[in-house]
């Protein structure tokens, strides 16, 4: 089997990691494996893991690692992932990224991507977020009026986040400053990190991706 492509998209949040990872799926052929969508789907269909985590998402505080690094492991052991993923809300820890690369063993990761854009502006795009409850297609609130709240995707309900509130905005922030922004560090160390405008357009942003992963050889 050829070698794994394994992408790992960072950035604040709201800094357009799940936007990116929607748009590079067909390119590369392999998963976006999301965690936070992981975990909203759980508080959807009231599972005992969604039970668990569904005040936390709220809040906008962060799940256990242990929780999320076992998520990750049965993810990647489904058949669709055995070329590689991008991983995107995932690691957010340094534990997270140490376990990731326990998982990964010799294939390891093969690109960091960071996506750089200031926290006044994705304070902006986070406040007028919105989501399809179903497939998790994402909008802005000034696309709702075009669409009558219905995904055109699916036809599910389109909706704002719960942890899209101004408080919850906050904290989420605060914790990237503290938990995650620490992997940049931890990633150029080892020659893996590339950082990226993410204050263009979602073309221009995709296009900038692209280039870096053909430039370093990878697809
Ligand atoms: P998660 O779902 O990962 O949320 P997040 O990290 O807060 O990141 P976001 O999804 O808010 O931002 P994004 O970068 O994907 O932005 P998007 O593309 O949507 O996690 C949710 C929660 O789950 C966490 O708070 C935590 O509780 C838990 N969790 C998840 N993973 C965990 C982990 N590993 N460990 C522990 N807990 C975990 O874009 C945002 C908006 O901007 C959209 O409206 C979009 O249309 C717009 N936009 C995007 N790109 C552009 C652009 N280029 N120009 C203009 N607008 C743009
Ligand atoms: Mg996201």
């Amino acid at each position: 089997m050829s070698a794994r492509l394994n992408l790992v998209v960072l950035g604040k949040q709201g800094a357009g990691k799940g936007t990116q990872c929607k748009r590079l799926v067909d390119d590369y052929a392999i998963p976006q494996i999301s965690t936070g969508d992981i975990l909203r789907a759980a508080v959807k269909a009231g599972s005992p893991l969604g039970k668990e985590v569904s005040g936390v998402l709220e809040s906008g505080g962060l799940v256990s690692d242990e929780l999320v690094n076992k998520l990750v492991l049965d993810r990647m052991n489904q058949d669709d992932a055995k070329r590689g993923a991008l991983f995107d809300g995932f690691p957010r820890t340094l534990n997270q990224a140490e376990a990731l690369d326990a998982l990964l063993g010799d294939d390891g990761v093969k690109l960091v991507l960071n996506l750089d854009v200031s926290t006044d502006l994705v304070t902006e795009r986070l406040s007028s977020r919105r989501v399809c409850q179903e497939c998790g297609t994402i909008y802005r609130d000034s696309d709702i009026e075009a669409i009558s709240g219905t995904c055109e995707k699916c036809g599910g309900d389109v909706i704002q986040r719960a942890d899209d509130q101004p408080e919850a905005i906050r904290k989420r922030l605060d914790l990237y400053e503290r938990d995650t922004a620490p992997l940049l560090a931890f990633y150029e160390k080892r020659g893996l990190l590339v950082t990226v405008n993410g204050d263009q357009t979602p073309e221009q942003v995709t296009t900038a991706i692209r280039q870096v992963v053909s430039e370093r050889g990878l697809a």
